[in-house]
């Protein structure tokens, strides 16, 4: 098939080189000029794990080009939009403005018995507006909501191999030619067995932010359980483990510590809420409220731990911040705890060194007031304290004797609860984690 991605950023330019290793003929299209020269000559303008490879292959094969001018696309028989929604500022919703320029730039090149196909995350009742929008401007174009579950860092396995499919179609015959399109598109996963849900526009939506707003809670369920455990001496690691096997609940998303960022599930459950607002139905989803509440707790606990363990302030003291982005794997540092514990501590007087294998320039940019090493080794030396915030494999690996010849002295807080206490408390550590005893 010929597929265009409208919106080439995380989502869109890994699901047009994924539909092009697919075997389809793919234009990726994008405003920014930046974007899609890099795409263009195979790099991706973020880490993501195997995205340049399969970018490089879907080039060299001749399937996959990138462009700023929409034109290119208009052959295409499925056209995908993939393009940011934002929290809007000053308020928890979502700035649907880039959806919008989408659905109509596309509507203004797309072929008669084409299917435009939304995967941005939106709010529910979204669909419905571009439907009539599409009305007045292609009428013989079609809407679908085919929402995405891709996480970063796994993001090219998440889409070549999805758990499970949903197409939001609309009703009727039209809605069934719909879901045959989106067949052709996805033949290779569906042959493999990956489960399909058709449903309307509306459900597929809410699939989506269900999900995100569903991981978050469970998150913040641990996290709160997690702050009694602290007070109550009790291990939230074992308690995890232990309520996991259930299979009812699952020990998946059940990692006590520092708490969710990223571009994603935060703003999720804000739109999520605002959109219950506006639905009347506010109170329905006040609970993602606490949810929020207790996450951006963490942040301020793990401050709270070393304010305490370095005697009552922080103030002129070495601090070694391991990772600034917001889960290992990703150089994303969009609303990432690690680097808000970076900020306050830095606010609090501390001299903060932060270092991270991939997000070291995004977080520069957002906060050039830190101090940044590349090596870890650099950033230890003469710490008075060293947190652990982002748990990629080189600090969860960190030897505790070889890390205290670095430092000079022995403290650390573990905020992703990824080290062994007894090994590092052993070779003479202060050793805190979060709601461990
Ligand atoms: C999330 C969802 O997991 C994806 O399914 C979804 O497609 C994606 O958002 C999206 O909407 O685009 P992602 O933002 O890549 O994916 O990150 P997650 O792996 O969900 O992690 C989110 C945050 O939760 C990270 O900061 C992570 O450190 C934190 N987390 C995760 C915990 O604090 N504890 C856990 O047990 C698990």
């Amino acid at each position: 098939m010929i597929v265009s991605v409208f919106g080439c950023g995380y989502l869109g330019a890994v699901h047009a080189a994924a539909m092009a290793d697919l075997g389809h003929t793919v234009i990726g299209v994008d405003i920014d000029e930046s974007k899609i020269e890099a795409l263009s000559a195979g790099a991706a303008t973020f880490f993501e794990p195997g995205l340049p490879d399969l970018l490089k292959s879907g080039i060299e094969r001749g399937r996959l080009v990138f462009t700023t001018d929409i034109r290119e696309a208009a052959d295409a028989d499925v056209h995908f939009i993939a393009v940011g929604t934002p929290q809007t500022p000053g308020s928890y919703a979502a700035d649907l403005s880039y959806v919008r320029a989408a659905l109509t730039a596309i509507a203004g090149i797309a072929k008669p018995g084409s299917l435009i196909v939304g995967k941005s995350t939106v709010p529910v009742g979204t669909a419905a507006e571009l439907v009539e929008m599409l009305e007045d401007r292609a009428p013989d174009v079609s809407l679908a909501w085919n929402p995405e579950f891709l996480r970063e860092g796994f993001a090219v396995k998440d889409t070549l191999e999805p758990d499970r499919l949903v197409y939001g179609v609309v009703a009727g015959d039209r809605g069934v030619r719909d879901a045959a399109a989106l067949d052709a598109v996805y033949a290779d996963a569906l042959a493999a067995g990956t489960p399909r849900i058709i449903t309307d526009l509306a459900t597929a939506e809410l699939v989506k932010v269900s999900a995100n707003a569903f991981l978050a809670t469970k998150i913040s369920f641990i996290n709160a359980v997690s702050e009694i455990a602290e007070v109550a001496g009790a291990d939230i690691t074992a308690l995890a483990d232990a309520i996991g096997h259930d299979a009812r609940i699952g020990r998946k998303f059940l990692n006590a510590g520092v708490g969710f960022g990223g571009g994603c599930l935060p703003k999720d459950i804000r739109a999520f809420t605002a959109r219950a607002e506006e639905l009347g139905r506010g109170s329905s989803l006040a609970f993602l409220h606490e949810v929020d509440v207790i996450n951006q707790r963490q942040r301020q606990r793990v401050v709270e731990h070393a304010v305490r363990l370095l005697g009552g302030s922080v103030n002129d003291r070495r601090i070694a911040i391991l990772g600034v982005s917001f889960k290992p794997n990703s150089d994303d540092v969009r609303d990432s705890p690690a680097l808000d514990v970076a900020v306050q501590l830095k606010g609090l007087g501390a001299h903060v060194i932060a270092t991270d294998p991939e997000g070291i320039e995004n977080a520069c940019r957002r906060h050039p007031q830190l101090t940044y090493e590349p090596s870890v080794n650099d950033a230890l030396v003469d710490a008075d304290l060293v947190v652990l915030v982002t748990e990629w494999d080189e600090y969860r690996n960190l030897d505790p004797v070889e890390t205290l010849k670095i430092t000079r002295m022995n403290n650390i807080i573990d905020a992703r609860n990824v080290l062994d206490p007894a090994n590092w408390r052993e070779k003479g550590w202060t050793y805190v984690g979060i709601g461990r005893p």
